[in-house]
C-alpha cells in the first residue's frame, strides 16, 4: 500500500515535471519558432523585392543626323528625302541577374505614324546591375513615303517631322525560377529643317514600359 502510494506520488511528480517541461518548451521554443517564422517572412519579402525581375531602363543619350538631304529635283519636283539618324542608347539592367535581349530589338523611324525604316539591334546580354551603351544607325526609307499625303505640305512648310522608337525585348531569369519577359522602350519626336538640312530639335520621353 505504501509502495502504491509512493508510486502514485511519483507519477504525479512526473506529470507535474512534464507539465513544467511543456511550459518551458512553449516559452523557449514557441518564441524561437515565432522568430524563425518572422525571419522566413522577412527573407521572403527581401527575395521577392530584391530578386523580383524589374524592367530595364532604356534612354536615348543623343540623336544626331548621320546623313540628311531633302530636295525636290526637276522635272517632277517630287520631294526626295535621304536620311539616316545616329542614336546613342543606354540600357541599364537593374536586376540581380543577367538580361538577355533578343534580335526582336530595334530602332524604328516613323513618318506621321507610317513605318519608314528600321535598324535591328543585335541580340545580347547585359550582366546583373550593369549598363550597356549601344549605337544605332537607322536609315529612313524615302521611297516608302513618296505617296504619303503629308510629304508635300511638310516639305513646303520647311519642317520635316519624324519620330523614332527604340525598343529592346528581353528576358530576365532570377535563380532560374523567377522569369520575366520584359520590354524597355523610348520614343523621340524629331524635327528636321528642310531649308538648313539640319536637325532642329528632338525630344525623347522617359523610359517607358510597354
Ligand atoms: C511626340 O508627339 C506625339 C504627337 O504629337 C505626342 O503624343 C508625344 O507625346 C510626343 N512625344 C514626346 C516624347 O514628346
Amino acid at each position: 500500500m505504501a509502495e502504491w502510494e509512493s508510486s502514485k506520488k511519483s507519477a504525479a511528480a512526473v506529470a507535474r515535471g512534464r507539465r513544467n517541461a511543456g511550459e518551458r518548451f512553449l516559452k523557449c521554443c514557441g518564441l524561437t519558432t515565432a522568430l524563425l517564422l518572422m525571419l522566413a517572412i522577412a527573407l521572403l519579402i527581401i527575395a521577392l523585392t530584391v530578386f523580383n525581375p524589374k524592367t530595364p531602363h532604356l534612354s536615348i543619350l543623343s540623336l544626331h543626323i548621320h546623313t540628311f538631304s531633302a530636295t525636290s529635283p526637276p522635272p517632277s519636283y517630287t520631294p526626295t528625302v535621304k536620311l539616316a539618324l545616329n542614336l546613342r542608347i543606354s540600357i541599364h539592367n537593374p536586376n540581380y541577374a543577367a538580361l538577355h535581349y533578343s534580335s526582336d530589338s530595334a530602332t524604328s523611324i516613323f513618318y506621321h505614324g507610317q513605318l519608314a525604316g528600321q535598324a535591328p539591334i543585335a541580340a545580347g546580354a547585359i550582366p546583373a546591375r550593369q549598363t550597356r551603351y549601344l549605337t544605332s544607325i537607322v536609315n529612313f526609307r524615302g521611297d516608302k513615303i513618296v505617296t504619303n499625303p503629308n510629304l508635300l505640305p511638310d516639305f513646303n512648310s520647311g519642317e520635316f517631322p519624324i519620330s523614332t522608337q527604340t525598343a529592346i525585348s528581353g528576358k530576365v531569369s532570377v535563380l532560374k525560377v523567377l522569369k520575366r519577359h520584359t520590354v524597355a522602350a523610348s520614343a523621340c519626336n524629331v524635327s528636321l529643317s528642310v531649308r538648313s538640312q539640319s536637325l532642329e530639335y528632338f525630344i525623347c520621353n522617359y523610359p517607358t514600359r510597354l
